[in-house]
């Protein structure tokens, strides 16, 4: 199958299988969003009709949700399940430190949740992923709705005080309506350039009212899976 793949997918497809292999029967999962997570499932789900791999996730989006129930993924919520062994999840962007970028696909807070539910989240990416310095991909932050634009404004006001290049957001769109996520927020992308402090950064934008979560994830992930065209790379 990863034959006919383009380089991008088949450096995904590649973390992705990798990945599988953290999988142990009778694990609970937190399964991700995003293309290269897709490639997780499917591969999981492979997995569980050929061996009989006994293990029951929790989805981080309706997307999710619905691919894993079409694939024959046994799901529970979290609740439920009340914690997580591993999550598997993809990123934006990741450092050297293993801080991420997450949220190019909307599901920024179901995902930290999850991921900071679990023992272990593994990350799985294609190496275009990987940067020095983070900040080059926009940074996703969920706002609450109410009085999105007053909030829009103090947070690029707040942006003044911090080592970034850059202090524009915009508010994210689907068929030319504001994105809504799938806890009925909406999402404002800041395009910093190059974040200096992502510690500051995630202090300073929580602390606003109006904003929900920000998709920095520090010190969440301990593992990431980077795949290449030519195989992967493995970094603990
Ligand atoms: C969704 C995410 C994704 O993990 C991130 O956008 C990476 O997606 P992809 O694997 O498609 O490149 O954070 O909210």
């Amino acid at each position: 199958m990863s034959r006919e793949l383009s380089p991008p997918d088949r450096a995904k497809f590649l973390a992705a299988r990798q990945a599988l292999t953290f999988v142990e029967d009778g694990m609970r999962l937190g399964l991700g969003t995003g293309s290269t997570a897709a490639w997780f499932h499917r591969l999981l789900a492979e997995r569980i009709h050929r061996e009989g791999l006994n293990v029951i996730g929790v989805p981080t989006s309706s997307r999710t949700r619905d691919l894993c129930n079409a694939l024959g993924v046994p799901l529970t919520t979290l609740d439920d399940a009340g914690w997580l062994d591993l999550t598997i999840d993809g990123a934006d962007e990741l450092d050297e430190s293993l801080t991420l970028i997450k949220g190019g696909g909307g599901a920024l807070l179901l995902e930290k949740i999850v991921a900071t539910a679990s023992d272990r989240m593994l990350v799985i990416a294609d190496g275009a992923k990987r940067v020095k310095t983070l900040g080059a991909f926009p940074l996703p932050v969920e706002i609450v709705p109410f009085g999105w634009k007053t909030t829009k404004a103090i947070v690029e006001e707040a942006l003044a005080d911090l080592d970034v290049d850059g202090r524009n957001s915009t508010l994210r769109l689907h068929n030319s309506e504001p994105f809504v996520t799938d806890e009925g927020h909406f999402i404002i992308d800041l395009h910093l350039g190059r974040i200096g402090d992502a510690t500051a950064l995630a202090h300073l934008l929580t602390d606003i009212p109006g904003v929900v979560e920000t998709g920095l994830f520090i010190g969440i992930a301990q593992a990431a899976v980077i795949g290449e065209p030519g195989g992967t790379v493995i970094r603990m």
